[in-house]
């Protein structure tokens, strides 16, 4: 890795918003370290992108779910002493209602968008602070906003880190340091998580779709504003904002009326 670029550390660059992601911040001219589980994935992306933006890249592949997994990419960033930006985005989605989906799966959930998110943002602010520069961009979810049938742990987890994010800017604040942090809440978005989640996109429509360059142009703009709460498009901005009016009451209301009402498959239901 050069001395003179900027590394930025992506977890899920193997498909969807992440490798979006790795591409925009190869393009600006910062080195990468691509973590997801599919090496050959992260192999092809490094390939492309040392081909096409002169910038070095190097691939960590990991499971953040496994202990060793999380230890080895929390170990490549305190050795990463020009770790300017780390993208914490690696994430899936699950239906079922709660106590009848296997809890080997809300484990693991819980286990990458909390435990993960929490222990690489922790390395990575160690660095940054210390340097006074840098960025941690946490991947939440619209679906961070409410609390709805089918996907408990999805949406709870998701809380956490607009909770947590929202937190460390206040410290960062606090603390006078320049470093950033955003929750980036994308909705619909067309990448692979709904064909693993086995989801039928036709079930929303069309307009509500965001593209990964998408979301991506929206989060690095909020970086440039300082902005720690990023929701991409203006449908589902308008969206937030009447979820984070509405009393509980009304949207426990809302929940019960939806279709299918409170007997609904979850796997329709699901917000992502
Ligand atoms: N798509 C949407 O509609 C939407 C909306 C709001 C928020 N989000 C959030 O956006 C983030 C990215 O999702 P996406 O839409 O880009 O989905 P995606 O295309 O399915 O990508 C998910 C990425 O996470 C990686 N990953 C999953 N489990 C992992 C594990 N145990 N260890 C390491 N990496 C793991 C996957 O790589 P491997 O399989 O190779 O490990 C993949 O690179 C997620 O946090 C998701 O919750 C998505």
């Amino acid at each position: 890795m050069s001395e003179s670029r900027p590394l930025a550390l992506v977890t899920g660059a193997s498909a969807g918003i992440g490798a979006a992601y790795a591409r925009k911040l190869a393009e600006s001219g910062y080195d990468l370290v691509l973590v997801a589980r599919r090496r050959e994935r992260l192999e092809a992306l490094a390939a492309e992108l040392a081909g096409k933006h002169r910038v070095e890249t190097e691939v960590l592949p990991a499971d953040l779910t496994c202990d060793a997994g999380l230890q080895a990419v929390a170990d490549r960033i305190g050795r990463a002493d020009n770790l300017e930006f780390l993208l914490n985005n690696a994430g899936f989605g699950a239906s079922g209602r709660f106590w009848e989906a296997p809890v080997e799966v809300q484990d693991a959930m819980h286990r990458l968008h909390v435990l993960a998110t929490m222990r690489l943002t922790h390395a990575a602010l160690r660095k940054m602070t210390a340097r006074g520069r840098g960025a941690v961009v946490n991947v939440s979810s619209v679906a961070a906003f409410i609390a709805r049938v089918g996907n408990v742990s999805y949406y709870s987890t998701k809380a956490w880190i607009n909770n947590f994010t929202e937190g460390l800017h206040m410290e960062l604040k606090d603390a006078r340091s320049p470093v950033r942090v955003q929750t980036l809440c994308p909705g619909y978005t067309v990448t692979e998580f709904h064909d693993v989640m086995g989801f039928d996109r036709r079930l929303v429509p069309r307009s509500l779709w965001l593209s990964a360059d998408d979301v991506v142009t929206a989060s690095l703009a909020g970086l440039q504003r300082g902005d720690w709460m990023v929701v991409p498009g203006w449908r589902y901005k308008l969206l937030v904002l009447l979820l984070r009016l509405l009393p509980r009451a009304i949207k426990h209301l809302a929940a019960d009326l939806g279709p299918g009402g409170g007997k609904r498959d979850a796997t329709t239901a699901t917000l992502e």
